[in-house]
């Protein structure tokens, strides 16, 4: 069939776009250059995390300065700071960036805290917590997204945070007690070691419930002389706590 005048520009048109969508596809997607993703950061930082009252002025730097998009699969890397948690592979998310926020103001890290982290997933919390602390310690049961979350907080230049592969569980008694501790996975129960390591006056921050459902996020702080005071701050949604062994540490 013969194209008519209209549907023939129609054919040019598509035929001049086309290379262009295929060259743009083959490419791939890439990261945001710096100045535009600090301008997303900004936006985030006023609209999602200010405006819903995290107010500590040491939280929203941090917020400002940890690259989100650097720790997040490349693909990813343009929603990153979108208010949303992203899959960053192997069945595993990032937080929610306002969850970052809120935890870490729960945490109340002061410069010279030492905290331990259980689930560093993409590195992202763990980063927002070294901006904020004396040392990192992080602990993540899927061993390849250990290792690549210690090489890209490495290439960042965080020198204050180590990670491990493990199951976090047990902590980390080698560098307890822990001024404080921020659970990102979901258990059902408290483990008891991280209670243990936690020090009197620290913070503990962790979602507790049942898998795949709403869980309660809980500020538990260890008073003085020992006692436990728990506070139940909002339902959430975790990835759930899993026990599985993994072998080798990231570093
Ligand atoms: C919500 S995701 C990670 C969020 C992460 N903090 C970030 O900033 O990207 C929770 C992580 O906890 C890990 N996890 C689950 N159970 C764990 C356990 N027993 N020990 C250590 N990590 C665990 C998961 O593999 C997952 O990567």
């Amino acid at each position: 069939m013969a194209c008519s005048g209209n549907a023939s520009r129609l054919a040019a048109l598509v035929a001049a776009i086309l290379p262009w969508t295929v060259m743009a596809d083959a490419a791939g997607p890439s990261r945001p250059p710096d100045a535009e993703a600090a301008a997303m950061r900004e936006r985030m930082v006023e609209m999602q995390i200010a405006a819903r009252k995290i107010k500590d002025p040491r939280v929203l730097e941090a917020m400002r300065s940890v690259p989100r998009h650097r720790l997040v699969p490349e693909q990813a890397a343009r929603h990153a700071y979108e208010d949303r948690p992203l899959s960053i592979g192997h069945g595993q998310t990032i937080s929610q960036p306002y969850i970052v926020a809120l935890m870490t103001e729960l945490a109340r890290v002061e410069p010279a805290d030492r905290v331990l982290e259980i689930g560093t997933g993409s590195g992202y919390q763990a980063a927002v917590l070294a901006e904020l602390a004396g040392h990192v310690y992080s602990i993540e049961i899927v061993e390849p997204l250990a290792r690549s979350a210690a090489a890209d907080l490495r290439d960042l230049g965080y020198g204050n945070v180590s990670v491990r592969a493990g199951d976090g569980y047990a902590g980390w008694p080698e560098y307890a007690p822990f001024d404080a501790i921020i659970v990102t996975a979901a258990p059902h129960k408290v483990p008891a070691p991280l209670l243990e390591q936690l020090k009197p006056g620290g913070r503990m921050v962790v979602p507790v419930g049942p898998s795949w459902a709403t869980q309660q996020l809980k500020l538990i702080e260890k008073q003085d002389d020992g006692s436990i005071r728990t506070t139940n701050v909002a339902p959430v949604r975790f990835v759930p706590f899993t026990r599985k062994p993994v072998a080798s540490p990231a570093d």
